[in-house]
């Protein structure tokens, strides 16, 4: 690929992350951007995402392959940082292909991602469900175990597929290690290494034209002036790190995890776009000071479609909480942010924003260190006023009743960071570019690729 020599936003690295616990419509405003970008990186997590792109009227959720890969002309990168399920991919990859999305030349996986194998799977459902263990409320696809044996120093990588003598006596010694503990531990019938070595040798062969080295070819694209976005899986607040610990994924789902799970140094990255629903949304166990259990909790998961798009599980559901979101924004180093289902708060009489919480009776100053500290935090909340008419699918920032406008410039004073871009409805279309943000600075022009 050459340089553009007329594109004027050379070298634009742009990471888009979830600014709460996952599912605010990441996949809507990477699939949106995604024209912009020649490069579109995952660089953690798995298949426990689920991105849903709703393009031309038809549904698609990519779980594993950049949701940038619809995009005609973006090449996808499936980074060293994510935790790769090969039996997941190949269904995705199928499914692509049969939707007419080619894939040849356009899909890199990094030969330095994990493999999730299954027991990696088998062991995390009995985890869960053992006596005394703390219940996470995983997505059950073996994530979190396969991050424990890429840390432990004995996992597989993409690369290690390839060296079949390897390959066995890695199948061989996990598999023999891992029924033992989970006869020991959980009890349950014992995985099969011979099998299980066929089933991954077929898998190798059918990703093999994608495999490359993926930090080379991203940090070359880069000196080269190619842009590329970085599209982040789950949510700040589920980092491994960063978040509400130890309800959390077991992978950086920050800015900062996108230069380790790709390559690309921080000097690389131009911006981080930080994106958050208008309410908020956790699937699974643990803190969610803001959560809502009565009848306007129901209202907005129906209105909202608050179901898991990888579990189908129902989502909790809670109004905005700034405390933690002012969080995100300095952990991201967030530049713009990007507001979704504004929609969904259509027809409120009022609309309470969580601006504080009380521990004990007392003010509380800080985002809460301990899930028994979360536990007893009261949040303090500000409610503005509602508006009655629909925002579904308005496209223009004037076009909003002024209430909403009200509630958006709220948010964006209190946190101290723009609002660059509203989605008021699943479709590409559904959406508000706010006149005079920064965030089209920050974007690049449409691609222009020449091959
Ligand atoms: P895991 O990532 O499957 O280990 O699950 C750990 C926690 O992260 C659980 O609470 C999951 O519900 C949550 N989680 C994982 N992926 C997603 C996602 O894509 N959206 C929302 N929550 C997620």
């Amino acid at each position: 690929m050459k340089k553009d020599p007329t594109n004027s936003h050379d070298g634009a690295c742009v990471a888009v992350v979830g600014a709460q616990w996952g599912d605010e419509g990441k996949g809507k405003v990477v699939d949106l951007l995604a024209s912009h970008f020649q490069w579109i990186a995952r660089y953690q997590g798995g298949h426990n995402a689920g991105h849903t792109v709703i393009a031309e009227g038809r549904k698609l959720i990519l779980q594993l392959i950049p949701c940038g890969i619809l995009a005609p002309g973006a090449r996808a990168v499936i980074g060293n940082g994510v935790v790769v399920d090969p039996e997941a991919l190949t269904r995705e990859m199928s499914l692509l292909e049969a939707a007419g999305v080619p894939l040849a030349g356009r899909l890199f996986i990094s030969q330095r991602a994990h493999v999730i194998l299954p027991y990696h799977r088998m062991i995390e459902l009995a985890a869960e469900n053992a006596p005394g263990r703390v219940k996470i409320g995983t997505t059950s696809r073996g994530i979190g175990p396969c991050y424990e044996d890429k840390m432990g120093r004995r996992g597989l990588r993409i690369v290690d597929l390839y060296d079949r003598d390897l390959l066995r006596a890695h199948i061989e010694n996990a598999v023999r290690e891992k029924n033992a503990i989970a006869a020991a531990l959980y009890g349950g019938a014992p995985l099969d290494a011979g099998r299980m070595f066929e089933t991954y040798v077929e898998y190798s062969e059918l990703i093999r034209p994608h495999i490359a080295d993926a930090c080379a070819l991203l940090n070359q694209a880069a000196d080269a002036g190619e842009s590329i976005l970085l599209e982040g899986a789950q949510g700040t607040l589920l980092d491994i790190d960063h978040g509400t610990y130890p309800f959390v994924t077991s992978s950086s789902t920050t800015a900062g995890g996108a230069c380790i799970g790709t390559g690309l140094a921080p000097t690389r990255l131009t911006a981080a776009l930080g994106v958050t629903k208008a309410y908020a949304t956790r699937v699974g166990g643990g803190p969610f000071p803001s959560e809502l259990n009565d009848a306007a909790a129901e209202h907005l998961r129906q209105r909202g479609r608050e179901f898991g798009s990888v579990t189908g599980r129902p989502r909790r559901v809670g109004w905005l909480d700034l405390p933690l979101l002012r969080y995100a924004v300095e952990i991201n180093g967030v530049s713009s942010l990007i507001v979704t289902k504004l929609d969904i708060l259509d027809g409120l009489d009022r609309v309470p924003v969580c601006v504080g919480y009380r521990l004990d009776g007392k003010p509380c100053d800080h985002i809460p260190y301990t899930v028994a500290e979360f536990e007893r935090i009261e949040p303090v909340y500000e409610t503005l006023p509602g508006w009655q008419t629909s925002t579904e699918g308005l496209t223009r920032y004037a076009d909003l009743p002024s209430a909403a406008r009200n509630y958006l410039d709220f948010v964006a004073g209190w946190l101290g960071v723009e609002i660059g871009m509203i989605s008021t409805g699943p479709e590409r279309n559904q959406t508000i570019m706010v006149p005079e943000s920064r965030l089209s600075s920050l974007l690049p022009r449409p691609a222009a690729v020449t091959v």
